[in-house]
Protein backbone atom coordinates (compact mmCIF):
# COMPACT_ATOMS: atom_id res chain seq x y z
CA UNK A 1 0.00 0.00 0.00
CA UNK A 2 1.36 3.69 -0.66
CA UNK A 3 2.23 5.60 2.02
CA UNK A 4 0.44 9.13 2.33
CA UNK A 5 1.20 11.72 4.44
CA UNK A 6 -1.18 14.99 4.78
CA UNK A 7 -0.16 17.73 6.37
CA UNK A 8 -2.13 20.86 6.61
CA UNK A 9 -3.19 23.98 8.82
CA UNK A 10 -6.68 24.94 9.93
CA UNK A 11 -8.31 27.97 11.89
CA UNK A 12 -12.23 27.05 10.61
CA UNK A 13 -11.67 23.34 9.69
CA UNK A 14 -12.23 24.70 6.29
CA UNK A 15 -8.76 23.14 5.17
CA UNK A 16 -9.60 20.13 7.34
CA UNK A 17 -12.71 19.33 4.87
CA UNK A 18 -10.96 19.82 1.74
CA UNK A 19 -8.01 17.38 2.57
CA UNK A 20 -10.48 14.69 3.57
CA UNK A 21 -12.71 15.66 0.86
CA UNK A 22 -9.67 15.30 -1.28
CA UNK A 23 -8.77 11.49 0.01
CA UNK A 24 -12.22 10.75 0.39
CA UNK A 25 -12.19 8.24 -2.72
CA UNK A 26 -8.95 6.61 -2.13
CA UNK A 27 -9.78 5.33 1.65
CA UNK A 28 -8.67 2.22 2.38
CA UNK A 29 -6.93 1.87 -0.77
CA UNK A 30 -3.64 3.76 0.94
CA UNK A 31 -2.25 4.28 3.97
CA UNK A 32 -3.01 8.02 4.97
CA UNK A 33 -1.83 9.65 7.57
CA UNK A 34 -3.55 13.07 8.56
CA UNK A 35 -0.90 16.19 10.87
CA UNK A 36 -2.56 18.89 11.94
CA UNK A 37 -0.06 21.86 12.27
CA UNK A 38 -0.77 23.44 15.43
CA UNK A 39 1.32 26.68 16.71
CA UNK A 40 2.28 26.48 20.66
CA UNK A 41 -0.02 29.61 20.81
CA UNK A 42 -2.53 29.56 18.39
CA UNK A 43 -3.75 33.05 16.86
CA UNK A 44 -8.02 33.14 18.05
CA UNK A 45 -10.58 32.14 15.56
CA UNK A 46 -12.97 33.82 15.13
CA UNK A 47 -10.58 37.04 15.65
CA UNK A 48 -13.24 38.86 16.88
CA UNK A 49 -11.34 42.41 16.62
CA UNK A 50 -9.51 43.81 13.34
CA UNK A 51 -6.97 44.65 15.54
CA UNK A 52 -5.92 41.48 16.11
CA UNK A 53 -6.42 40.25 12.46
CA UNK A 54 -3.98 43.19 10.88
CA UNK A 55 -1.42 42.44 13.79
CA UNK A 56 -0.86 39.38 11.84
CA UNK A 57 -0.13 40.90 8.67
CA UNK A 58 3.67 42.26 9.28
CA UNK A 59 4.85 38.53 10.73
CA UNK A 60 2.90 36.90 7.46
CA UNK A 61 4.98 39.13 5.01
CA UNK A 62 8.08 38.79 6.26
CA UNK A 63 8.15 35.19 6.56
CA UNK A 64 8.67 35.16 10.69
CA UNK A 65 7.70 31.65 12.56
CA UNK A 66 6.55 30.85 15.82
CA UNK A 67 6.90 27.61 17.61
CA UNK A 68 4.64 24.93 15.96
CA UNK A 69 4.10 22.10 18.46
CA UNK A 70 6.38 19.33 18.00
CA UNK A 71 5.68 16.54 15.28
CA UNK A 72 8.02 13.72 15.72
CA UNK A 73 5.77 11.25 14.16
CA UNK A 74 5.80 12.77 10.44
CA UNK A 75 9.66 11.36 10.84
CA UNK A 76 9.17 7.89 11.62
CA UNK A 77 7.89 6.35 8.37
CA UNK A 78 9.04 6.54 4.70
CA UNK A 79 6.16 8.34 2.81
CA UNK A 80 5.51 7.94 -0.68
CA UNK A 81 3.84 11.23 -1.16
CA UNK A 82 2.95 14.35 0.76
CA UNK A 83 0.09 16.55 0.42
CA UNK A 84 0.38 19.87 2.38
CA UNK A 85 -2.84 21.75 2.83
CA UNK A 86 -2.43 25.70 3.49
CA UNK A 87 -3.71 28.95 2.74
CA UNK A 88 -2.41 32.56 1.89
CA UNK A 89 -2.61 35.06 4.83
CA UNK A 90 -1.61 38.54 2.91
CA UNK A 91 -0.77 37.10 -0.06
CA UNK A 92 2.20 34.85 1.92
CA UNK A 93 2.16 31.48 3.17
CA UNK A 94 -0.51 31.75 6.62
CA UNK A 95 2.08 32.29 9.87
CA UNK A 96 1.37 28.50 11.02
CA UNK A 97 1.77 26.63 7.96
CA UNK A 98 5.67 28.85 6.67
CA UNK A 99 6.49 28.40 10.42
CA UNK A 100 6.29 24.19 9.72
CA UNK A 101 8.12 24.59 6.44
CA UNK A 102 10.59 26.02 8.53
CA UNK A 103 10.75 23.89 11.16
CA UNK A 104 12.26 20.49 11.94
CA UNK A 105 9.53 18.48 11.27
CA UNK A 106 9.34 19.72 7.65
CA UNK A 107 12.26 17.68 6.95
CA UNK A 108 9.77 15.14 6.11
CA UNK A 109 9.77 16.26 2.74
CA UNK A 110 12.91 15.91 1.91
CA UNK A 111 13.67 13.75 -1.33
CA UNK A 112 9.63 13.88 -1.28
CA UNK A 113 6.81 14.22 -4.14
CA UNK A 114 5.01 17.23 -2.35
CA UNK A 115 1.79 18.25 -3.65
CA UNK A 116 -0.18 21.79 -2.66
CA UNK A 117 -3.29 22.16 -1.77
CA UNK A 118 -4.55 25.71 -1.40
CA UNK A 119 -8.08 26.95 0.50
CA UNK A 120 -8.03 31.05 0.12
CA UNK A 121 -10.42 33.66 -1.13
CA UNK A 122 -8.95 34.67 -4.35
CA UNK A 123 -4.88 35.53 -4.19
CA UNK A 124 -2.92 32.77 -3.68
CA UNK A 125 -0.34 33.55 -6.38
CA UNK A 126 2.57 35.02 -3.94
CA UNK A 127 2.24 32.81 -1.27
CA UNK A 128 2.42 29.79 -3.71
CA UNK A 129 5.86 31.10 -5.19
CA UNK A 130 7.35 31.46 -1.73
CA UNK A 131 6.15 27.92 -0.78
CA UNK A 132 7.72 26.98 -4.33
CA UNK A 133 10.88 29.05 -3.05
CA UNK A 134 11.09 26.79 0.43
CA UNK A 135 10.00 23.21 -0.90
CA UNK A 136 13.33 23.54 -3.04
CA UNK A 137 15.24 24.34 0.01
CA UNK A 138 14.50 21.17 1.66
CA UNK A 139 14.88 19.17 -1.61
CA UNK A 140 10.76 18.62 -2.24
CA UNK A 141 9.77 18.33 -5.63
CA UNK A 142 6.57 20.37 -6.56
CA UNK A 143 4.58 17.28 -8.54
CA UNK A 144 0.87 19.06 -8.20
CA UNK A 145 -1.26 22.24 -7.04
CA UNK A 146 -4.43 22.14 -6.16
CA UNK A 147 -5.93 26.02 -5.65
CA UNK A 148 -9.56 26.27 -4.36
CA UNK A 149 -10.78 30.16 -4.06
CA UNK A 150 -14.34 31.66 -3.36
CA UNK A 151 -15.61 32.22 -7.19
CA UNK A 152 -18.19 35.39 -6.47
CA UNK A 153 -16.68 38.82 -7.02
CA UNK A 154 -13.35 40.65 -5.37
CA UNK A 155 -15.78 42.85 -3.37
CA UNK A 156 -18.59 40.19 -2.34
CA UNK A 157 -15.42 37.67 -1.15
CA UNK A 158 -14.22 40.22 1.26
CA UNK A 159 -17.61 41.29 2.32
CA UNK A 160 -18.25 37.70 3.44
CA UNK A 161 -14.73 36.97 4.53
CA UNK A 162 -14.87 40.02 6.97
CA UNK A 163 -18.10 38.60 8.50
CA UNK A 164 -16.07 35.05 8.17
CA UNK A 165 -12.73 35.98 9.93
CA UNK A 166 -14.22 38.27 12.62
CA UNK A 167 -17.82 36.40 13.89
CA UNK A 168 -17.02 32.69 12.86
CA UNK A 169 -20.11 32.70 10.18
CA UNK A 170 -19.15 30.58 6.72
CA UNK A 171 -22.68 30.06 5.99
CA UNK A 172 -25.26 32.40 3.69
CA UNK A 173 -27.03 34.83 5.16
CA UNK A 174 -30.29 36.07 3.31
CA UNK A 175 -28.31 39.05 1.78
CA UNK A 176 -25.06 37.99 1.09
CA UNK A 177 -23.58 33.92 0.12
CA UNK A 178 -21.23 31.74 2.09
CA UNK A 179 -18.06 32.59 2.40
CA UNK A 180 -14.54 31.73 1.67
CA UNK A 181 -14.17 27.84 -0.46
CA UNK A 182 -18.30 26.89 -1.60
CA UNK A 183 -19.17 23.49 0.22
CA UNK A 184 -19.42 22.06 -3.34
CA UNK A 185 -15.84 22.92 -4.48
CA UNK A 186 -14.86 21.49 -1.62
CA UNK A 187 -16.95 18.36 -1.59
CA UNK A 188 -15.66 17.78 -5.31
CA UNK A 189 -12.01 17.67 -4.14
CA UNK A 190 -12.68 14.01 -4.75
CA UNK A 191 -12.38 13.72 -8.24
CA UNK A 192 -8.38 14.30 -7.75
CA UNK A 193 -7.96 11.72 -4.67
CA UNK A 194 -8.16 8.36 -7.58
CA UNK A 195 -5.58 10.34 -10.11
CA UNK A 196 -3.32 11.28 -7.56
CA UNK A 197 -3.02 7.36 -6.53
CA UNK A 198 -3.08 6.19 -10.16
CA UNK A 199 -0.31 8.15 -10.68
CA UNK A 200 1.64 7.00 -7.64
CA UNK A 201 1.04 3.58 -8.56
CA UNK A 202 2.08 3.85 -12.30
CA UNK A 203 6.09 4.86 -10.76
CA UNK A 204 4.94 8.78 -11.01
CA UNK A 205 5.99 8.57 -14.85
CA UNK A 206 3.09 11.42 -16.38
CA UNK A 207 2.59 14.49 -15.70
CA UNK A 208 0.52 15.07 -12.67
CA UNK A 209 -0.27 17.97 -12.89
CA UNK A 210 -1.23 18.37 -16.31
CA UNK A 211 -3.73 15.71 -14.84
CA UNK A 212 -5.20 17.88 -12.37
CA UNK A 213 -5.18 20.75 -14.17
CA UNK A 214 -7.54 18.55 -17.21
CA UNK A 215 -9.85 18.00 -13.81
CA UNK A 216 -9.89 21.68 -13.25
CA UNK A 217 -7.13 22.11 -10.51
CA UNK A 218 -6.96 25.62 -10.75
CA UNK A 219 -8.87 28.06 -12.27
CA UNK A 220 -7.17 31.83 -13.05
CA UNK A 221 -8.92 35.17 -12.99
CA UNK A 222 -6.02 37.08 -14.90
CA UNK A 223 -7.41 40.70 -13.51
CA UNK A 224 -6.54 39.04 -10.48
CA UNK A 225 -3.41 38.39 -11.22
CA UNK A 226 -2.06 42.32 -12.01
CA UNK A 227 -4.25 43.27 -8.80
CA UNK A 228 -2.50 40.72 -6.33
CA UNK A 229 0.78 41.61 -8.50
CA UNK A 230 0.38 45.47 -6.83
CA UNK A 231 -0.04 44.04 -3.50
CA UNK A 232 2.98 41.42 -3.49
CA UNK A 233 5.23 44.75 -4.14
CA UNK A 234 3.27 47.33 -1.33
CA UNK A 235 2.58 44.93 1.30
CA UNK A 236 6.46 44.67 2.31
CA UNK A 237 6.52 48.33 2.95
CA UNK A 238 3.73 48.29 4.99
CA UNK A 239 4.94 44.93 7.31
CA UNK A 240 9.05 46.13 7.75
CA UNK A 241 7.30 49.85 8.95
CA UNK A 242 4.91 48.41 11.68
CA UNK A 243 7.92 45.97 12.62
CA UNK A 244 9.99 48.58 13.04
CA UNK A 245 7.72 49.76 15.57
CA UNK A 246 6.87 47.07 17.39
CA UNK A 247 6.68 43.00 17.58
CA UNK A 248 3.23 41.30 17.41
CA UNK A 249 0.43 42.68 19.91
CA UNK A 250 2.59 45.92 20.43
CA UNK A 251 0.37 48.97 20.74
CA UNK A 252 3.14 50.89 19.13
CA UNK A 253 2.62 49.24 15.94
CA UNK A 254 -1.15 49.70 16.06
CA UNK A 255 -1.17 53.31 14.05
CA UNK A 256 0.66 51.78 10.69
CA UNK A 257 -1.90 48.74 10.93
CA UNK A 258 -4.75 50.91 11.05
CA UNK A 259 -3.31 53.17 7.99
CA UNK A 260 -2.81 49.96 6.14
CA UNK A 261 -6.38 48.35 7.28
CA UNK A 262 -7.89 51.73 5.41
CA UNK A 263 -5.91 51.74 2.77
CA UNK A 264 -6.50 48.20 1.54
CA UNK A 265 -9.92 48.73 2.07
CA UNK A 266 -10.15 51.46 0.11
CA UNK A 267 -8.12 49.94 -2.42
CA UNK A 268 -10.49 46.91 -2.40
CA UNK A 269 -14.09 48.40 -1.86
CA UNK A 270 -13.79 52.06 -3.74
CA UNK A 271 -10.63 51.79 -5.93
CA UNK A 272 -10.63 47.90 -6.80
CA UNK A 273 -13.88 48.57 -9.75
CA UNK A 274 -11.45 51.09 -11.24
CA UNK A 275 -7.92 49.39 -10.75
CA UNK A 276 -9.95 46.01 -11.35
CA UNK A 277 -10.63 47.52 -15.00
CA UNK A 278 -7.26 48.93 -15.66
CA UNK A 279 -5.83 45.60 -14.88
CA UNK A 280 -8.64 44.12 -17.41
CA UNK A 281 -7.17 46.75 -19.90
CA UNK A 282 -3.85 45.64 -19.13
CA UNK A 283 -4.75 41.74 -19.51
CA UNK A 284 -5.63 43.08 -23.20
CA UNK A 285 -2.90 45.03 -23.96
CA UNK A 286 -0.25 42.62 -22.76
CA UNK A 287 -2.01 39.46 -24.14
CA UNK A 288 0.99 37.57 -24.79
CA UNK A 289 2.82 38.36 -21.17
CA UNK A 290 -0.42 37.20 -19.50
CA UNK A 291 -0.99 34.33 -21.27
CA UNK A 292 2.65 33.45 -20.31
CA UNK A 293 1.45 34.42 -16.37
CA UNK A 294 -1.38 32.05 -16.95
CA UNK A 295 0.44 29.13 -17.61
CA UNK A 296 3.49 29.83 -15.69
CA UNK A 297 1.25 29.95 -12.31
CA UNK A 298 -0.80 26.84 -13.20
CA UNK A 299 2.55 24.84 -13.29
CA UNK A 300 4.85 23.60 -10.46
CA UNK A 301 7.98 25.36 -11.48
CA UNK A 302 9.27 28.15 -9.93
CA UNK A 303 10.98 30.92 -11.67
CA UNK A 304 12.82 33.77 -9.11
CA UNK A 305 10.64 37.26 -9.69
CA UNK A 306 7.30 36.33 -11.33
CA UNK A 307 5.21 38.14 -9.72
CA UNK A 308 5.19 41.57 -8.19
CA UNK A 309 6.72 42.85 -10.81
CA UNK A 310 5.40 46.19 -12.88
C1 LIG B 1 -4.96 36.82 8.56
C2 LIG B 1 -5.57 36.31 7.28
C3 LIG B 1 -5.14 36.81 6.07
C4 LIG B 1 -5.68 36.30 4.87
N1 LIG B 1 -5.16 36.72 3.66
C5 LIG B 1 -5.59 36.14 2.51
C6 LIG B 1 -4.96 36.46 1.27
O1 LIG B 1 -3.98 37.21 1.18
N2 LIG B 1 -5.47 35.90 0.12
C7 LIG B 1 -6.56 35.07 0.15
O2 LIG B 1 -6.98 34.63 -0.91
N3 LIG B 1 -7.12 34.69 1.33
C8 LIG B 1 -6.66 35.21 2.50
N4 LIG B 1 -7.21 34.81 3.71
C9 LIG B 1 -8.19 33.69 3.72
C10 LIG B 1 -7.43 32.39 4.02
O3 LIG B 1 -6.52 32.11 2.98
C11 LIG B 1 -8.34 31.16 4.23
O4 LIG B 1 -9.07 30.90 3.08
C12 LIG B 1 -9.27 31.30 5.40
O5 LIG B 1 -8.60 31.89 6.48
C13 LIG B 1 -9.82 29.94 5.84
O6 LIG B 1 -8.77 29.06 6.13
P1 LIG B 1 -8.79 27.99 7.31
O7 LIG B 1 -8.77 26.64 6.68
O8 LIG B 1 -7.56 28.25 8.14
O9 LIG B 1 -10.01 28.23 8.12
C14 LIG B 1 -6.69 35.31 4.91
C15 LIG B 1 -7.13 34.84 6.14
C16 LIG B 1 -6.57 35.30 7.32
C17 LIG B 1 -7.01 34.72 8.63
Amino acid sequence: MKKILVVYFTQSGQMKDIVHALCMNIEGQAEIDYAPITLAQPYPFPWVAYDTFFDAMPESVLGITFPVQPMPELLEKDYDLVILGYQPWYLSPSIPFNSFLQSEWAKVLSGKPVITVIGCRNMWLNAQEKVKQRLIELNASLVGNIALDDKNPNITSTLTIVRWMLKGQKEATEKAPEAGVAQKDIQDTARFGPTILDWLRKGQQDDLQTQLLAQGAIQLRPNLIVMEGNGARLFPNWANNARKLGLPGDPARQKVLKKFKVTLFISIFILSPLSGGLAKLKTLLQKKKITEDLAYFKQTKYIKGKIGKA
